[in-house]
């Protein structure tokens, strides 16, 4: 097992830990009433193993069980969820355990951050887009009939928890989306890392564990450096992000995940970087190679309404003087803010995927 800190959290990277939970709780020096917050699919799997655990460390809890899926990630959803842990008893004193991917963790985290004005979060992220980057960095989230995650707070976990054993039930697609962001993270910031992803062989634990927390110290690096996004730092983690989230809102959130649609703003955010920041062609071929060799799209659909995908950019984005901020890498590695990328450019890049 590994154990590394990241903000005022601390978080171990290993297997069988899940029947750790309860004494790591008690480590912490959480003492109340507990709420494991988890998704249909995943409470299935793992809530009886956790909750065991947190019984026999002597704390009292209660599982909230919310359906897997986008659409419960919702304020009404959090309310609902608060509502049971007041009907229940919770006080100051209470915490949360997240049980779950990247939607549990952002709801889970949420009702932590607004419960009794804030109250401790124990995150178990079970996907890896989860572990390598959404347990990370403190944004909470949830989304309303407008878009996704325009209400939230941030809230650091006290503790995060990645247990390798529960990557086994998940499957192949979900589990390849993660990769997109560990790629993102290879691009902008760790070529060496990019390297190793090119021999990368599936199945070795200890190898999964030594890329995780790669990503996880990547992250947290660029993150402490601008904990609130405010000073264009965390930006950075955004490369891919601008059109892949175009992408997502012109499938409906529902032709890609949201990995897949990163993967397809990556290639698009390399087309621009070639233009606007002279990243060499051979670097960004690579890019598209390590992309495909993890299963992720690199094309669209041919019928894909590529038009929407620019509606959306639009929607989503702020252009002054017809330029927008974008990320662009000039070499794989390193990431900086252009301030001169077009529309246009934005076209070009989405027709051409
Ligand atoms: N807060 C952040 O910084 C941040 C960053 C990136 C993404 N996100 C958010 O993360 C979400 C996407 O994350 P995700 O893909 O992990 O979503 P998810 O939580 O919906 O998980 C994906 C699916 O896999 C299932 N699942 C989870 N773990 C499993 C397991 N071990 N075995 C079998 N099935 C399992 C879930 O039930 C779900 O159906 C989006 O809502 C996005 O907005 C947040
Ligand atoms: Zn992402």
């Amino acid at each position: 097992m590994t154990a590394l800190r990241a903000g005022a959290g601390r978080i171990l990277i290993g297997k069988r830990l899940l029947p750790q939970t309860g004494d790591r709780c008690r480590t912490l020096g959480l003492l109340g009433l507990c709420a494991i917050i988890s998704d249909s699919n995943v409470a299935q799997l793992f809530a009886a193993c956790v909750s065991k655990s947190l019984v026999s460390s002597g704390f009292r809890q209660i599982l909230i069980t919310i359906p897997a899926g986008e659409n419960s990630k919702t304020l009404e959803q959090a309310g609902a969820i608060c509502d049971r842990m007041i009907a229940a008893g919770f006080d100051r004193q209470s915490f949360v355990v997240g049980l779950g991917g990247g939607r549990i963790g952002d709801i889970s985290r949420f009702v932590a951050a607004i419960y009794h004005r804030g109250i401790p979060h124990v995150q178990i992220p079970t996907t890896l887009l989860a572990m390598v980057d959404s347990s990370i960095g403190g944004k909470t989230g949830v989304d309303t009939g407008d878009g996704k995650n325009l209400i939230g707070a941030f809230h650091q976990p006290s503790l995060v928890i990645d247990d390798l054993d529960v990557l086994k039930t998940l499957p192949r697609r979900q589990f390849n989306q993660g990769f997109a962001e560990i790629i993102k993270h290879a691009v902008i910031a760790d070529s060496k890392m990019f390297q190793m992803l090119h021999s990368w062989k599936a199945g070795e634990a200890p190898a999964l564990q030594r890329l995780i927390k790669r990503n996880i110290q990547i992250k947290s690096r660029i993150v402490a450096n601008d904990e609130r996004d405010r000073r264009g730092q965390r930006a950075l983690l955004n490369f891919g992000h601008t059109v892949g989230h175009a992408i997502e809102r012109a499938g409906n959130y529902r032709k890609f995940l949201h990995g897949e649609a990163v993967s397809l703003g990556i290639v698009a955010a390399c087309a621009i970087s070639v233009k606007r920041a002279r990243l060499p062609p051979d670097q960004r071929a690579a890019i598209v190679d390590l992309l495909e060799r993890f299963a992720l799209p690199t094309r669209l659909p041919p019928k894909f309404p590529r038009k929407k995908i620019l509606d959306a950019v639009t929607f989503d984005k702020k252009f002054e003087g017809g330029k927008v901020r974008f990320v662009v890498t000039p070499r794989i590695g390193t990431a900086r803010i252009a301030n001169d990328v077009t529309l246009d450019d934005i076209r070009e890049a989405v027709k051409q995927l």
